[in-house]
Formats: structure tokens, sequence, C-alpha cells
């Protein structure tokens, strides 16, 4: 192969998709053609969904009858429950349970019923992210209630306690912001794994593994962190300073796609800000906001050939910490949403036929003899 190499993808299309469009240079985002602004502020998650599954938003009588196809599948089974407990007294991370939970919750594998495993995924995965953090807490896990809709019901599980309209709302305006985002790394990761003809549930547990990366869904925790750092120190320009002179990456910034800030940031900064003046720990969101003013700064002084601006992670981290999402839950909160975009993905990838199998260039040893053990 002599053609050239494409470090990471960068640029390369693999396909057509009728579910995001990202425009990165101007800094834009639609879901089915809908603006993401519009999304986030408009729909019911169980809305986005079915917008990302068929296409098109669901008349009232179809949402209700949706909403209930995805109430009625969020239980877990005592197998996965023992799966999960194991993996909170193990200390595993909430995505290691995650990922777990999904491989054993005995879902679908129905290759002649993808649609079926599609909905299951998406409805049992905050009752295993919730189990999970109750069984972390020493407690029993909470059956999810069929009455709640889906951001509602998951922060029930967490608690107990039906949380207040504006803390769903945050965290609904949160999950229909991520649900989709083109051909991201955990999303690329299920289309790979469906063009091999397996099934949605291997998908799905697959790009539970590719978002767990702090390059990718991992971001919000180490964002939180340093936010936390500097409400403290009250110094974000030190901070950041000393962060690129260790030749470490700022968290929650920067973007393989976007050239600009990232269109989901203003929409989670508007969430948070909501959020936030009704609540006494308003002093994180002020810290966030003169901290991504700072670190763009010395990003553009730092690496002036890119723009480095500020991504969905940074008031991800403000937003969840906001409405009382645990930060160890961050990612998996990512991947509750997520996964519709996954699932949406792979039942587009499913009418594509070709493997998808790309190349590279061969630049080891050639031409070797066998040496026999006696003589190496
Ligand atoms: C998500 O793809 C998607 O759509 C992802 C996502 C989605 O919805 O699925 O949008 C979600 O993953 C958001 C990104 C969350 N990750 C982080 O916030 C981690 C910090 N950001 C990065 O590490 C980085 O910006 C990436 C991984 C997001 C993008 O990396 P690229 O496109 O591969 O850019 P690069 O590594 O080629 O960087 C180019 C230069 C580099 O200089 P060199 O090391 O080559 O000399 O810019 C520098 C980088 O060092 N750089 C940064 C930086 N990001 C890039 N320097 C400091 N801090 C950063 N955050």
């Amino acid at each position: 192969m002599t053609g050239p190499v494409s470090e990471g993808l960068d640029g390369i299309a693999v396909g057509e998709t009728e579910i995001s469009q990202i425009d990165g240079s101007t800094g834009s985002l639609a879901i089915r053609g809908y603006p993401i602004a519009e999304v986030a502020q408009e729909a019911t998650y169980e809305e986005t969904v079915f917008l990302l599954l068929y296409g098109r938003l669901p008349t009232a009588e179809e949402l209700t009858g949706f909403r209930k196809r995805i109430a009625s599948n969020r239980e877990i089974s005592n197998k996965v429950k023992i799966v999960i407990e194991q993996a909170a007294q193990e200390e595993k991370s909430a995505m290691d349970a995650l990922r777990m939970g999904v491989a054993g919750a005995n879902l679908g594998h129905e290759r002649d019923n993808p649609e079926a495993d599609a909905i299951r995924l998406i409805a049992v995965f905050p009752t295993i992210v919730a189990a999970y953090w109750r069984y972390r807490q020493g407690k029993d896990p909470i059956a999810p209630r069929q009455d709640l809709r889906h951001a509602a019901n998951y922060l029930y599980m967490l608690t107990g306690e039906k949380a207040s309209e504006a803390r769903i709302e945050g965290v609904e305006t949160y999950l229909n912001t991520v649900a989709d985002h083109g051909l991201n790394a955990s999303t690329f990761t299920a289309r790979v794994v469906v063009s091999t003809q397996a099934d949605l549930v291997s998908a799905g547990t697959a790009a539970v593994g590719a978002l767990k990366g702090p390059l990718h869904g991992g971001a919000p925790g180490p964002v939180l962190e340093m936010l936390r750092t500097v409400n403290e120190t009250g110094n974000p320009a030190d901070y950041v300073r000393s962060t690129l002179a260790g030749g470490d990456r700022l968290m929650g910034f920067g973007h393989r796609v976007y050239r600009t800030r990232d269109p989901r940031a203003a929409v989670l900064e508007d969430a948070a800000h909501e959020f936030y003046t009704e609540s006494d720990d308003a002093d994180l969101f002020e810290t966030a906001r003169e901290f991504e003013e700072v670190a763009v700064e010395l990003l553009a002084e730092r690496v002036p050939d890119r723009r480095l601006e500020t991504n969905v992670e940074f008031y991800t981290a403000v937003l969840l910490a906001g409405v009382g999402v645990p930060k160890e839950l961050f990612t998996t909160t990512f991947a509750i949403s997520r996964v519709s975009g996954w699932m949406a993905h792979a039942l587009e990838q499913l009418d594509d036929n070709r493997l998808i199998r790309p190349t590279a260039h061969y630049t080891g040893e050639i031409d070797r003899s066998w040496t026999a053990i006696a003589e190496r």
C-alpha cells in the first residue's frame, strides 16, 4: 500500500449517514436536521431517542407508546445484579460495571430483532448504572419506576426520591445534548462491530469500552477536579500554565472536528447557568466561566496553529455536578445518553453490508529466516 496515512482517520469519510450533521468550521450540529439547541431545550429524552432511531419526531400518541415501551424494558435480572454488586465490591469503575452489566444482562442478542435490542439497551443502561452506585454506597438497588420519564427515573434510582423538576430538566437537557455526534470513537466502534454482522448488544458493549477513555468520554470527571482545585486556589492562569508546561492536555478543551467552540458547550453553559442561579454553589459556575476565558487565551499562545476551544465536556462537568450526579458517574451518564446514538448508527449500519476494514502501511522487518530456539 502506498496511499497517504491519515493519523486517527482524521478527516476521512468512511460512509454516509442521515443521523447527525457536524460543521467543524462554523461550530454547528444538527440531529436529523434539527439544530442541537432546539433538540436540547424542546425535547424530552424519549423524543430525542425516537428522532434518532426513526428519523422524525413522534406524534403525542406515538410518544406515549414509545415511553411505555422503554419504561417496560428497564428491569434487570437478579443475575445481572449479582454481576454489578461484585463489580461494586471490587471497586471497579462505573464504566467497567456498566460494560459487565450489559454483557451479563441477558439482552436479546437477536440479530433477527435488532430494534428490540436497541430499545432494551437504551432502557436498561440507567438501571445498571444506578444499581452499581447503590451497591457502592452499601445499599440495595432501587427498582425502576414505569411512571417516570427517562431522566427523572434515572435520578430517582440513584436516591429513592423523586428529584426536583429543575434537576430533572438539567439532566434531560444534558441527555438530549450529547445523544449523538457523528462518527466519534465510540459510535465508530459500534458501527465496526455491526459491520461484521455481530448483534447490537455486542456493539453497545464495545462502544462502552471506547467511551471510557479520558480523550473521549472520560473527561468530565477530571474537568470537575480541575475546577474545584482552581475554585480553592483562585488562580486559573497558574493552573493552566503548569498543566501545559507539563505537556498534559487540558481536559474539556480541543476537539478533533470543531475548529471553534463546540456548539454543545453553549447549550450546556446556559443550562448550567439557569440551574446555578438557584443553587448555593454559584461560585463554581463563575470559576468555570473565568477558567474558560483564561484557558482559551493561554492555549492560543501555546498551540498557535490550532484553535483549542471549549468542548462538550467542560460545562458537562459543571451542569452534572450542579444537578447532583456524582462525579464517579459522569462518564456512565454520558453513556446513558449516547447509547441512543450508538443504536441509531448500528441500525443504519445494518443497511450497509460492507465489512469495515481499513489498512495500514507495513513498516516492520522483512525477509527474515526462522532460527531454532537452541540457536537464539
Ligand atoms: C469528546 O469526536 C467526538 O465527537 C467526541 C465528542 C463526542 O461527542 O463524542 O465530542 C466527545 O470526546 C470531547 C473531547 C473530550 N476530551 C478532552 O477534553 C480531552 C482533552 N482534549 C484532547 O486531548 C484533544 O483535544 C482531543 C483528543 C479531544 C482531540 O485531539 P486531536 O484532534 O487528536 O488533536 P491533537 O491531539 O492532534 O492535538 C493537536 C495539538 C497537539 O499538539 P502536539 O501534541 O501534536 O504538539 O493540539 C494540542 C496537542 O498537544 N492539544 C492540546 C489539547 N488538545 C489538543 N493541548 C492541550 N490541551 C488540550 N486539550
